[in-house]
């Protein structure tokens, strides 16, 4: 009788089992399974061998050789599971954000902090020079119906001066005509009628905010820009009153040594008017491409108010008198830094930002 082909079965498990347990990656087991339980195996080998069996020994073999694949199978599945869990948590491992290396790159790497944009910065130091003088701060809104951007200012419908002014329609007519607000102006109204309406004369204020105008883009012009608007009503305001306003504003925010001037200008809204000048700062009056070599920049417009608008909004205009002023925000900042051109401010080159902050 020859030797069943199982004799050595017990130890050929034994050796199958220590394979298994030894080893340490899912690449190993996944190239191991098949000389372990797979076509290559030695159980497999042994399970063709029992073809030659008698019937009654093939069954007991059968069996036994059964037992030994089941607990070999059990064993690569338990190292699959385990391989498996170890390979999920070097995967997290990787995957970690290690907050030490953020810091210590930052530390090698100094980066920069942001700060507030030129203009709304030149905005806030504008602001503090006038409520240095006594002013308050107040502001309006940037979409505003036809009657507070143009009317009430005495600007009346088709008024040849509205050609000042090319202004982007929101709306046209009916109801009622919306634009977004062409100047800062229209804020005046909407403080006097607050004011008669809460009956709270005098007015010392200004009003910053952004306006529009359907302007092509050059040194000086930007079709979104910015104004501060002046506002004083009071009793006995004459034209000295705003001459000595521009003139200590400008000293105050450009420096002592700037020139100011005022020449005789037309405004719907104001009588007498003028335009508000100052020395230009990048060629120091000397005349360049930016002030058109004139050697002054132009900063706004500004005048006594004008009976018809106190009317417009009931004040009595021979109780009250006052007087506005109304300049750009972002050619404030384009002078006081002497950028030669404008447009820098809304490009968002960081090399040109950096410099400002
Ligand atoms: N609103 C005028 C403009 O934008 C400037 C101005 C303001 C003039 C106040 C007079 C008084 O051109």
């Amino acid at each position: 009788m020859t030797a069943s082909p199982l004799a050595q079965l017990q130890e050929q498990t034994t050796d199958l089992l220590a394979t298994v347990a030894a080893w340490q990656t899912l690449d190993e087991l996944l190239e191991g399974e098949v000389f372990v339980t797979g076509k290559r195996s030695i159980l497999s080998a042994l399970q063709k061998s029992l073809g030659s069996l008698e019937p009654e020994a093939r069954k007991g073999a059968g069996a036994q050789l059964q037992e030994a694949r089941r607990s070999v199978e059990a064993a690569v599945a338990q190292k699959r599971a385990e391989l498996e869990s170890a390979a999920r948590i070097v995967a997290l491992e990787a995957d970690r954000l290690d907050l030490g290396d953020v810091v210590s790159s930052a530390v090698r790497v100094p980066y920069s902090h942001g700060h507030p944009g030129i203009v709304a910065a030149t905005q806030r130091e504008l602001e503090d020079v006038f409520v240095g003088m006594g002013f308050r701060v107040a502001d309006g809104p940037e979409v505003e119906t036809d009657w507070y951007n143009f009317e009430a200012l005495n600007i009346p419908p088709a008024h040849p001066s509205r050609g000042m002014w090319d202004t982007f329609y929101v709306e046209l007519g009916d109801p009622e005509t919306v634009v977004l607000r062409t100047h800062t102006s229209p804020t005046q109204i909407h403080l006097m009628e607050a004011a008669v309406a809460s009956d709270s004369l005098p007015i010392h204020s200004v009003m910053p905010g952004r306006c529009y105008r359907r302007d092509t883009p050059d040194a000086r012009h930007l079709a979104a820009f910015h104004q501060i608007e002046g506002l004083v009503v009071d009793r006995g305001i004459t034209f000295a009153d705003l001459a000595g306003v521009i003139d200590t504003f400008t000293k105050a925010y450009f420096g002592a040594d700037m020139q100011s001037r005022l020449r005789p200008a037309f405004f719907p809204f104001t009588e007498p008017s003028a335009e508000f000048e100052i020395t230009c700062t990048i060629c120091r009056g000397e005349g360049c491409r930016t002030c058109s070599h004139t050697g002054w920049i132009e900063l706004g417009g500004c005048g006594m108010l004008d009976p018809a608008v106190l009317a417009a909004v009931g004040i009595d205009g021979d109780e009250w008198s006052g007087f506005a002023f109304g300049f750009g925000i972002d050619r404030c900042a384009q002078m006081r830094h002497q950028i030669a051109d404008m447009r820098a401010l809304i490009e968002n080159d960081v090399r040109f930002l950096r410099q400002l902050s």
